[in-house]
This record gives structure tokens, C-alpha cells and sequence, in this order.
């Protein structure tokens, strides 16, 4: 099946026909009327790349550094909560995926399988994704059990403090695991490769939180704690505190803005993510493409910056690292790849992106990733010239 598969749409497609549709939903929509999440991929339709010919390219590398960890090439596995939803132990089949490949894979404090069934299902340490919540206690724990279980770097998300709605997860009454309704019952009996990997599983709720969080037992309690805890008072002071609590590579998600990327270029941190949240948070809000690109002119010789959102080719990538980004994440683009089909379907994802990459930087007449650069784009509007 795999093999007739020709870019991450394909993927997607699978996945649809093989995800309970609350969890293919939740991955497939962003916030309102979703107009950044649409307008994260088409702003990557409207840069244009500059073709160069008669360069010699026989002799090619895609790899590079994040945090100053090697890897195979400007990739992340983005946190993306609840991935064990999509198919079963979907964390844990998604990490063993990167590490196989050689990029990051980061687990989001959202997941189904916990820090702790990550770790002992991979050899590689993975990163780990902090959303801060009202019990400091629990944070603090949550820190200590990243570090003790070896995670490499942390990922600080700053762009939600508060949830933005995404109308299709209310319509269908989103949950991990479903709720046995009559709908979704019906869904579920069309989905059955599925409910059997569901069934040879005992990671079916947040792995995180259930059993560590102060009164969360069941599912009740946990939906009421996840939205009662998390902390809107969280400011760029908040970051000092994680700092003090956290000595390795710190990197801050979720800057959508040129005067927020100053600030958090002083903050002490190795690097930060140019990222809207893959539009699921602020509706409205400018492409993270867009504003890669001042970003990068206003902090990039300060901090390492990084990008996600709206990612869905090796050309995306590409575009990406040409406007200054140093390395890239993928969320929605693996996330197909794992409801497709597991840990071979996130290969696939990885492979896909990889010979796309590698290929589009060899017709732009480039042999190293880290050469690309603004030369490799044309100005919008004036092809005359490149930027
Ligand atoms: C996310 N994202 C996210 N980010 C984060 O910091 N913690 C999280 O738990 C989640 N959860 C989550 C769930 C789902 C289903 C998606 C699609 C995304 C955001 C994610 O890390 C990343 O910023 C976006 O996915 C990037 O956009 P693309 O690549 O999906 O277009």
C-alpha cells in the first residue's frame, strides 16, 4: 500500500479512511474559520524558488545541526498532544521512527504514552514539550521526570496560555479515549484496524497527567483539570523560573511576531520556533512563513531560529531554511503518516520529505543545506532579481 504512496497527501488520504474521524478531525482543522491554518500552506505557494542550471551537484548533503545535535536533515517531529490517538501507541511508533532516521522527535506533555513508556520504547534521547499549568508543583515534577528520563532539549510553548476553538472538535465531542456513543460507535465499527491496536494497548488516556496530576482519576476530572489548568498568567518572567528548573538546551515555541522574537532572544534560550500553532490558535493571524523572514532579520544572529507550520513538502523545507530557518518541524505532515500506517507510515512521511528536500535544493543548484540561503529565492512580484 505504502508504495503507491507519492507525497504526504497520499498519506493523508489513508489516514482519513482509517482514523475515528473526532481524532482525524482534531488533526485536520484549526482554530475558527480557519483561515491561518489554510493560509500557513498557501503563503508557501506564493515564495518562489530560483532554478540554477550546469552547477555540478553530484555530491549532496542535507544534514545539519539543531541545538547542536547532528542531524540527517533540517526536520523535527513536532509535539502534537494526543498522537496516541491516531493509532495506537502512536508516541512511541513516531519517536522510534525519528530516531531511526536521525532527527528529533518531541513528545508533547499532551500525549497518550507517558514520558516514561517513550523512553523505554527508544535508545536515542527525544525532546520534550512543556505546556505550563497552573500547579507549579506538577510542572516542576513533569520537568524532573523529562530530565530523568534523559530528554535532550525542551520545548517551551508560549502560544497557549488559552484555548482558541476548533468547531469540529466540539461537534464531535472530542476525547481520548471516545466516548461509546452511538456515532462514534458506528465510526469505530468501520475502523477496525484501528480498534484492534486500541484493544493491544494500555496507553488509551494523557500518560502525563492521569496518575501524577493532583485529583485527576478519571476521565472526568481530567477534562476538568486540562481546562481549568491551563495558565494564563504565563509571561516571559515564567521563562526565568523554567530556567532555573531546566540547564539543557531551552527552545521557545510558538513567535509569531517581531517584537515578541526580541524579547525572547533575551531570554536565555538556545533557540526559538517561528510557529502559529499550525493555525490553531490565533485565527487571523499572519502565515509563520511570512514572518519568518523579518524574524530572522531582527534576532537571527542572536538565537537559533527554527519554523513550523504549514509544512507538507520537501519545497516547504527548502523555503524555509532559504528565509533563514536553521531547521524545520513537521506536525500535521507525520501525524498523516502514523494514522496511514504506524511507524512505517511516519518512515514513509520522513522519506518522502527527505528525497523531496534533497532533490529541490539540487535544482536550485545547491549541494549543502547549510548554504541555502535568501540567493536561492526570487523577490515577490520582480523575478529580475534574487533577494
Ligand atoms: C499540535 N501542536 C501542538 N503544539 C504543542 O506545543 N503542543 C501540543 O500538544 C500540540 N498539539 C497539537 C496537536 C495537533 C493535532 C496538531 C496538528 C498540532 C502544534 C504543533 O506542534 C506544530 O506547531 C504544528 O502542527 C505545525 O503545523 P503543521 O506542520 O501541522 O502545519
Amino acid at each position: 500500500m505504502l508504495d503507491k504512496v507519492t507525497d504526504i497527501s497520499d498519506l493523508q488520504r489513508i489516514a482519513r479512511r482509517r482514523v475515528p474521524r473526532m481524532f482525524y478531525d482534531y488533526a485536520d482543522s484549526g482554530a475558527w474559520t480557519e483561515s491561518t491554518y489554510r493560509d500557513n500552506s498557501d503563503a508557501f505557494g506564493r515564495i518562489k524558488l530560483r532554478q540554477r542550471v550546469a552547477v555540478d551537484i553530484g555530491d549532496r548533503s542535507i544534514a545539519t545541526q539543531m541545538v547542536g545535535q547532528e542531524i540527517s536533515m533540517p526536520v523535527a517531529l513536532a509535539p502534537v498532544g494526543m498522537t496516541g490517538m491516531q493509532h495506537a501507541d502512536g508516541e512511541i511508533a513516531a519517536a522510534r521512527a525519528a530516531e531511526k532516521f536521525g532527527v528529533p522527535f518531541t513528545l508533547s506533555t499532551m500525549s497518550i504514552c507517558s514520558i516514561e513508556a517513550v523512553a523505554a520504547a527508544t535508545e536515542k534521547p527525544f525532546w520534550f514539550q512543556l505546556y505550563v499549568m497552573r500547579d507549579r508543583d506538577y510542572i516542576e515534577a513533569l520537568i524532573e521526570r523529562a530530565r530523568v528520563a534523559g530528554c535532550s532539549a525542551l520545548v517551551l510553548t508560549l502560544d497557549l496560555q488559552i484555548l482558541a476553538q476548533r468547531h469540529k472538535d466540539v461537534k464531535n465531542g472530542l476525547s481520548a479515549p471516545p466516548k461509546p456513543t452511538l456515532i462514534n460507535l458506528i465510526d469505530l465499527a468501520f475502523k477496525p484496524r484501528w480498534c484492534l491496536g486500541m484493544l493491544g494497548t494500555a496507553n488509551r488516556t494523557f500518560g502525563n497527567i492521569v496518575g501524577h496530576a493532583k485529583g485527576v482519576s478519571n476521565m472526568t476530572s481530567l477534562s476538568e483539570w486540562t481546562h481549568a489548568q491551563f495558565d494564563p498568567t504565563l509571561n516571559w518572567d515564567s521563562i526565568d523560573w523554567i530556567r532555573e528548573r531546566w540547564d539543557g538546551p531551552l527552545i521557545l515555541k510558538g513567535i509569531n511576531d517581531v517584537e515578541d522574537a526580541r524579547i525572547a532572544a533575551g531570554k536565555g534560550a538556545d533557540a526559538l520556533i517561528v510557529s502559529n500553532h499550525g493555525g490553531r490558535q490565533l485565527d487571523g493571524a499572519a502565515a509563520s512563513i511570512d514572518m519568518l523572514g523579518p524574524i530572522v532579520d531582527a534576532v537571527g544572529d542572536q538565537i537559533e531560529v527554527h519554523f513550523d507550520s504549514g509544512i507538507r513538502s520537501g519545497q516547504d523545507i527548502l523555503k524555509a531554511v532559504a528565509l533563514g530557518a536553521k531547521s524545520t518541524y513537521i506536525g500535521r505532515a507525520f501525524v498523516y503518516g502514523l494514522g496511514a500506517a504506524g511507524e512505517a507510515g511516519v518512515t514513509k512521511a520522513l522519506e518522502l520529505l527527505r528525497k523531496e528536500l534533497d532533490l529541490t535544493m539540487a535544482l536550485c543548484g545547491e549541494t549543502d543545506i547549510r548554504n541555502v540561503g535568501r540567493h536561492n529565492l526570487l523577490p515577490p512580484g520582480d523575478f529580475g532579481q534574487p533577494i
